[in-house]
């Protein structure tokens, strides 16, 4: 294949997320058509039977090989494509090389990591060789971040557009959900739980919300729902989110980044919303209790045992398509500015994890290959918000099922 003549390159195409990813494209995009793309991955023999399983309509869909472990094979497949998507995890055992070679290369790369940690790791060491060459570098392409994240953006653009000024206090709140997780996203939580285990320093910072944001820790503190809580503006009781902890690093980097709102005045927070009276309380013990399980048991080597091989899918495992298509989402998120209140609905019509993120990746990789021009996006990690703000809500809006609307607080 002749230097760069691809716009996308799917890479891990043949995991659980990575399968239904390339069905959403062949489907979205087609071959030969407008956008070239291709789909890598380790193993010739899973790619070919990937692309049987997809029919007659995959015949002509290239197959390229490459491995995580070998730096030679991602360089080739670097330097056949102007974009890489990458659902290879868990991206803190797998992930480097491939950003080292995208940054190397200039490449721009979408991934679906909910590593905090392994993305500080990689900003500290590729930020500034990615300035260098152009690579653009946008983590949290999928239910983790995106929702979150370009939700806060569409309502502090129109709190800027109605009140002039940002929004200081910004809360999201999980209305309803419905979907599964991925044996790759379980490998994923569990490497996060051993290696804070393992290295003390490490847990500090992975507790610290400002992670990814460049800037020093600001002096405010930020709200955390950690058990069964009642929230005055929603008139419910609220448990903790299982996203939040990635999703507000995301959201708080991108504060710093756009430099909305001074950081010492920026809050958010993110929480489920379980219902109002007893019957919300006891749900939200019960929110509070099976995450809280959860934790105690991956951090210990045993449980973790019991609970990876009788309870939890395996990698390449995960929800079928039809409780991928009965899942959903519907996300509210309330800013508070000096002068109102505003609420925005962030709503997906699959399942969050994988029907939807399979989706929002693609795009994310679309409009990088064909709405964001180097002048106005230079290289550099960014985030799903900073890097493509409207441009990816429009998309998503018109061809990802996903919503963004005001509604009345
Ligand atoms: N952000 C979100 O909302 C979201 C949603 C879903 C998933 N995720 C994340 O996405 C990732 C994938 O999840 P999944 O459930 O699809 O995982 P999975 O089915 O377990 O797949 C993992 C993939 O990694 C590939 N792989 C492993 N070692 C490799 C190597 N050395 N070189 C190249 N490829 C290698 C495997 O290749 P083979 O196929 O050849 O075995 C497989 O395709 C996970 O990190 C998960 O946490 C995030």
């Amino acid at each position: 294949m002749d230097s760069q003549s691809l716009d996308i390159i799917l890479f891990g195409a043949t995991s659980f997320v990575g399968k239904i990813t390339t069905q959403y494209l062949l489907t979205e995009v087609g071959l030969g058509r407008d956008v070239k793309w291709a789909i890598a991955g380790r193993s010739l023999g899973k790619l070919k039977q990937l692309k049987t399983e997809l029919g007659p309509e995959a015949d002509a869909l290239p197959l390229i090989v490459a491995d995580s472990s070998d730096s030679n094979s991602l360089t080739k497949m670097c330097q056949q494509a102007r974009v890489i998507l990458s659902t290879v995890g868990p991206y803190a055992l797998y992930g480097e090389s491939l950003i080292e070679a995208c940054v190397n290369n200039g490449n721009d790369y979408c991934d679906l990591t909910g590593e905090a940690y392994w993305i500080k790791k990689m900003l500290d060491k590729y930020q500034l060789r990615a300035q260098k060459t152009g690579a653009r570098i946008v983590n949290c392409c999928g239910f983790d971040s995106i929702p979150s994240d370009l939700g806060v953006y569409f309502l502090q653009n129109i709190s800027q557009q109605t009140s002039g000024s940002p929004c200081n206090e910004v809360k999201l709140r999980v209305k309803a959900i419905k979907g599964g997780v991925s044996g790759g996203t379980v490998a994923s939580g569990i490497e996060m739980a051993k290696a804070a285990k393992k290295d003390p320093a490490l847990r500090r910072k992975m507790g610290n919300p400002y992670l990814l944001c460049q800037s020093q820790r600001p002096s405010i503190k930020q709200p955390r729902i950690l058990k069964p809580t009642f929230d005055k503006d929603f008139k419910a009781w609220t448990a903790p989110f299982i996203m939040e902890a990635i999703n507000s690093r995301i959201v708080l980097r991108s504060n710093s980044l756009k430099q909305h709102n001074s950081s010492n005045s920026f809050t958010y927070g993110e929480a489920v919303l379980t219902g109002r009276g007893r019957k919300g309380y006891l749900r939200a013990w019960a929110v509070t209790l099976g995450l809280g399980g959860f934790a105690i048991a991956s951090k210990n080597k045993f449980l973790r045992y019991l609970i990876q091989t009788f309870l939890l899918p395996k990698p390449g495992q995960g929800p079928n398509p039809q409780q991928q298509l009965n899942g959903f989402f519907d996300l509210r998120i309330m800013g508070k500015n000096n002068q109102q209140t505003i609420t925005v609905k962030v709503t997906g019509d699959r399942d969050p994890g994988y029907g939807c993120t399979a989706k929002m990746l693609s795009q994310a990789g679309l409009c990088m290959a064909f709405d964001m021009s180097r002048s106005e996006l230079p290289g550099g990690f960014w985030t799903p918000s900073t890097a493509m703000n409207n441009k990816l809500i429009g998309r998503l809006i018109a061809s990802a099922g996903m919503t963004f609307e005001a509604i009345e607080s």
